[in-house]
């Protein structure tokens, strides 16, 4: 009988040292994407705001707010290896206000070293880790945590794949329809419009929602949608970040 990929399979996949490398090689190395920057500036113009960006895996986003000066930053992965490696980096950069923490998405009200009290003014799940976690209701979950760790209107920018962002996607995933409908998709699968696969970056679970289904995920669990954007629209990225990077839509909703 074939697994199903789980929370914990994703975990280890992160925790493994050829993701650990890539994702450290980008905090050190990439940093944020000219449109993450373009945007962060745009929704979040309070550089006193206190914001929680979850997934933060090495650091790559947080130490990219920190240089551009947000001060208060709770930054969380579940992935211990790629936090361990966060907190390197900031205190290399003389970032050690950055509260770091080792917490689940789908399980934050069970992180002890965020009391119960505490509210933030924004948060972020930048490169698509909301959608590394498998299955629509474990993700539905994280987006209700969040929501209830965030002041009514907060901003929350994440992003992720779309499967109707070119023709040749299109085509690609009606094929893949066609596997699901006569039960010849990957078993490890949950849910159509997800993905597993092995590079050079190591092992990746994926779901590729459409518009829709984000649109219906952000009502049901409390955020009103805002504004929703493919990142080719929003600025021309260098070289370095669309090899470490595809083509993804930016979503931004308010508590
Ligand atoms: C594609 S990586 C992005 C890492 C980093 N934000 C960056 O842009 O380089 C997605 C991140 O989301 C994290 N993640 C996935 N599911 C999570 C969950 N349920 N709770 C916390 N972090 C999670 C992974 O461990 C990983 O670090």
């Amino acid at each position: 009988m074939v697994k199903k990929i789980t929370s914990s399979t994703v975990r280890a996949d992160f925790n493994d040292p050829v993701a650990v490398v890539h994702y450290t090689r980008a905090a050190h190395f990439i940093g944020l994407w000219k449109s993450e920057q373009i945007l962060i500036e745009r929704f979040f113009t309070d550089k006193n705001a206190s914001l929680l960006e979850a997934g933060c895996g090495s650091g790559r986003v947080t130490l990219g707010l920190w240089h551009q000066g947000y001060q208060h930053l709770t930054a969380f992965d579940f992935a211990e290896e790629l936090v361990d490696q966060a907190r390197n980096l900031a205190a290399e950069r003389s970032a050690t206000a950055i509260r770091f923490l080792h917490a689940d998405a789908t399980k934050l009200h069970e992180c002890h070293d965020l009391p119960a009290s505490t509210v933030f003014d924004g948060a972020l799940f930048m490169f698509n880790g909301l959608m590394q976690i498998p299955g629509r209701e474990n993700r539905r979950t994280a987006l209700r945590e969040l929501h209830a760790v965030c002041r009514p209107g907060a901003p929350l920018l994440f992003t992720t794949h779309d499967r109707d962002s070119t023709p040749t996607e299109q085509v690609l995933w009606r094929l893949e329809k066609l596997r699901w409908t006569e039960g010849k998709q990957d078993p490890r699968l949950l849910e159509f419009g997800d993905r597993y696969f092995e590079d050079e970056t190591g092992r990746t679970f994926m779901h590729l929602p459409d518009r829709a289904e984000i649109l219906a995920d952000l009502a049901a669990t409390g955020w009103k949608h805002t504004f929703d954007v493919m990142r080719r629209d929003v600025a021309r990225e260098p070289r370095a970040v669309l090899d470490f990077s595809d083509e993804c839509r930016f979503w931004l909703a308010q508590a």
